[in-house]
């Protein structure tokens, strides 16, 4: 899907800040259109905004070990199709990113195969098992430059590897993300939001405190150790209580809310469809208030997808069985815009600080999430506002098919991505 093409004219956007000019990329990074040969190709962007490229810190690409339900391929076209030019590619891989040889493993694939940067999450304890620690530094002074850990999917449960995983990584500025769930208090087998919906439903349950206390351990261990946290997907008003206290502490803390917490609610599990069944689980609508509230003041600092694709095999089974994740790269931005901008909560300026430069920022990754200008490394999403579409999950360049927002109407901002100077997607 990357084009050949190695210089472009984009014309007549718009950048989030209202100001606009013609965008000029010559072997990968911008440079002074006034430089653009003639027969330059031409991209009419009238009417359009341009944005830097979006970085999600929260992947799942599950190669090495179930191309059958994702590939690097498939998930970084996705990527591309929803205007990411960086994702995170997450631990819990067969077998873990728990080495450093893994994780080169996966950087080169990442590189070799992506349709956008792909960056590794280093698993926090080896093969997600949650006593022991893997191979931290070693990851971090690998080619992969690894600078995100978590076992996501499963809670470093264990305060004290907790607390260890957080002092050691401090001295190389590493940073752990968390998956706050207690594994005690949620059970092995929840896979609904514990309230009247789970009884009416005869789900088990996991309540909001089973996140809630894990975050409010976690802030703590952050402040002893004096090292950096970020809190996965965070579902619950009660998280967002224990984030927006630690933050006035100064507790190095940040943290991340998936589009579909942003947007779906716990009543659509009540048709059973495993579709809806996802880690934590859909909330309902007090704790979607307080994500949103939360996103917009900034005390959530990021939208990250936790793009969770699963094979048919894996899905097509009773409620309580079947695995949890959904998709979440093609529609994040359609779903952020509806929430967030539509409604006035947020502007574009805040959008792109929410899906790109703050991701960036917290995994650290070089030549993403900067301004359009001369110089910088060309990622960007070309946006139209106003477009609306109704979501097709047999559209989706993904290999999964749990796409939760089949059949919605959304926004369908996506029209162009640039990733290193090459258009990665263009629509039609
Ligand atoms: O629903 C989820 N699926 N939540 C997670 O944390 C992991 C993910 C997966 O890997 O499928």
């Amino acid at each position: 899907m990357t084009s050949a093409s190695t210089s472009l004219l984009i014309t007549g956007a718009r950048q989030a800040d209202g100001t606009s000019g013609d965008l000029f990329v010559a072997d990968g990074r911008f440079a002074d259109p006034a430089d653009a040969p003639a027969g330059v190709h031409r991209v009419d962007a009238d009417g359009l905004l341009a944005l830097p490229g979006l970085v999600d810190l929260h992947t799942h690409l599950r190669q090495p070990g179930r191309e059958d339900a994702e590939t690097v391929a498939t998930g970084t076209a996705a990527a591309a199709r929803g205007g990411f030019t960086c994702v995170h590619a997450m631990a819990n891989l067969t077998p873990a990113t728990d080495t450093a040889e893994a994780a080169e493993y996966v950087q080169a694939l990442g590189e070799r195969e992506g349709h956008c940067e792909v960056r590794v999450v280093g698993a926090v304890t080896k093969g997600l098992g949650g006593s022991e620690l893997s191979e931290l530094g070693l990851m971090a002074k690998s080619a992969a430059s690894v600078r995100v850990f978590s076992d996501d999917g499963r809670c470093v449960a264990d305060s004290l590897v907790m607390r260890r995983a957080l002092t050691y990584v401090k001295p190389f500025g590493g940073v752990i993300a968390q998956h706050s769930q207690d594994p005690r208090l949620a059970g092995t087998d929840a896979c609904c939001h514990e309230s009247e919906w789970s009884g009416r439903l005869g789900l088990p349950g996991w309540p909001s405190q089973a996140e809630s206390v894990i975050v409010a351990r976690d802030v703590q261990l952050a402040e002893l150790a004096g090292s950096r946290l970020h809190v996965c997907h965070v579902s619950t008003a009660e998280s967002v209580e224990v984030i927006r206290w630690a933050k006035r502490r100064g507790v190095q803390v940040t943290a991340e809310v998936t589009p579909h917490h942003l947007l779906l609610d716990t009543p659509l599990v009540a048709g059973y469809d495993t579709t809806f069944k996802v880690n934590p689980p859909l909330r309902t609508s007090e704790h979607l208030d307080a994500v949103r509230e939360a996103l917009a003041d900034g005390t959530i600092d990021i939208v990250a997808t936790d793009h969770a694709p699963h094979a048919r095999q894996d899905k097509d089974h009773p409620f309580d069985v079947a695995l949890p994740g959904m998709l979440g790269l093609e529609q994040a931005l359609a779903v952020v815009v509806d929430v967030m901008v539509n409604t006035g909560r947020i502007d574009w300026p805040t959008l792109v600080r929410r899906m790109s430069s703050t991701p960036a920022r917290i995994g650290q990754v070089p030549g993403q999430g900067g301004r359009l200008a001369i110089g910088e490394p060309a990622n960007l999403v070309l946006v139209d506002p106003s477009a609306r579409a109704v979501v097709d999950a047999d559209a989706s360049a993904s290999r999964g098919r749990n796409n939760p927002y089949h059949g919605r109407e959304l926004p369908d901002p996506v029209v162009a991505t640039v990733f290193r100077g090459r258009i990665s997607y263009q629509r039609g």
